[in-house]
């Protein structure tokens, strides 16, 4: 389907928040290859044509790799803030108005790079954003869940330094395999220093992965759930326990999570009533970032205006904001509807 002129501008405009973004999966080659070239760091590419090339993925783990090469480039607590920077300065341009930020510890940790280095760089262009553009944020470290647990309890004790500044726990990385339960105790001692909890799950992995999400890690959010379609009583639970999911449309399209956008489960879940919302993942290796996720989906499963306003409330409702700051962020999207319509 086509969408015309009008409604691509509406949807561009409309006021939302972003859920499921990795800060890392922000870089851009251009960056990258400064980052490079001001670090001494070798890249086994050096053009941003080669770059874009090399962003072909069979699958999650043939993305993890590069995206996990192109990391090593960030060593300063500067490097950590121009990243965040500009995803920030995009964001704004998009018309996020607040976002809730993931970001990989252990990639760094494990190559020397101290916590407080990464996370240092990272907060100060948030602050810099609320500053400049009003866009509110919330940070959310993930677990690499194929790394063992060790490793994630030692993460886990610099987290809790943080606390202020942290509002969830996340997981992601290489899904099947690593099933949540495989997190349980961490995620307990998580939630018992008062976090919140978030997991990727049903991305790659079964429907099965989801309900231990939920069961097991107590997770406040599904990060993607496409697979929970395969399971009736699971999208019957999502359904009544307003269980939200962030899905990333050109994400799996790009690592062969679903071979068609036509094919994508949002359409049936929003039709179903579940609290989906559109994210971006990682913008700079999927072609994307969040507006333009918004308009292939639209293009592809023919979205109405009206749900375009239902997935922008949702990603405010969906959000860890209080009660108070949700309300206040759904009245400039109906705001932004009522004025758009006269
Ligand atoms: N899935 C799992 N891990 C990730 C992803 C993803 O889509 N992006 C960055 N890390
Ligand atoms: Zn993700």
């Amino acid at each position: 389907m086509h969408i015309n002129k009008s409604f691509e501008e509406f949807i561009k405009g409309i006021p939302k928040a972003e859920l499921h973004l990795h800060i890392e999966g922000t870089l851009e080659p251009k960056l990258m290859l400064e980052l490079a070239k001001r670090n001494k760091v070798k890249l086994k590419y050096d053009s941003v044509d080669e770059l874009h090339k090399a962003y072909s993925f069979k699958n999650l783990q043939e993305f993890l790799d590069i995206y996990y090469a192109g990391a090593t480039v960030l060593i300063t607590e500067q490097d950590f803030y121009d990243m965040t920077w500009a995803y920030l300065a995009k964001a704004h341009l998009q018309n996020v108005i607040h976002a809730e930020i993931f970001f990989d510890p252990q990639t760094h940790t494990n190559r020397g790079i101290s916590f407080d280095t990464v996370i240092n760089g990272i907060h100060k262009a948030l602050e810099d954003a609320k500053t400049k553009f009003g866009l509110t944020a919330k940070l959310i470290p993930c677990l690499l869940r194929d790394l063992d647990v060790e490793s994630a309890v030692q993460t886990l004790n610099q987290v809790c330094s943080y606390k202020n500044w942290i509002a969830a726990i996340g997981l992601d990385s290489a899904e099947v395999g690593n099933p949540p339960s495989k997190f349980k105790e961490v995620f307990n001692t998580a939630r018992q220093n008062g976090f919140l909890t978030v997991a990727h799950a049903g991305e790659e992995g079964p429907a099965e992965y989801v309900w231990e999400a939920i069961n097991l890690l107590k997770v406040s959010r599904i990060d993607h759930g496409n697979n929970s379609l395969d399971d009736e009583k699971l999208v019957d639970y999502l359904s009544e326990q307003k269980i939200p999911l962030t899905f990333c449309p050109l994400s799996n399209l790009k690592l062969k999570v679903v071979t068609d956008l036509k094919k994508h489960p949002l359409k049936t879940m929003l039709e179903k009533g579940l609290m989906v919302t559109i994210n971006s993942d990682d913008p700079a290796y999927f072609g994307g970032y969040v507006n333009e996720n918004y308009l292939s989906i639209a293009e592809s499963i023919g979205l109405l205006h009206d749900e375009v306003c239902v997935l922008a409330k949702n990603s405010f409702n969906a959000s860890f904001l209080t009660e108070q700051e949700k309300q206040f962020y759904i009245n400039k999207v109906e705001e932004y509807n009522k004025n758009f319509n006269e």
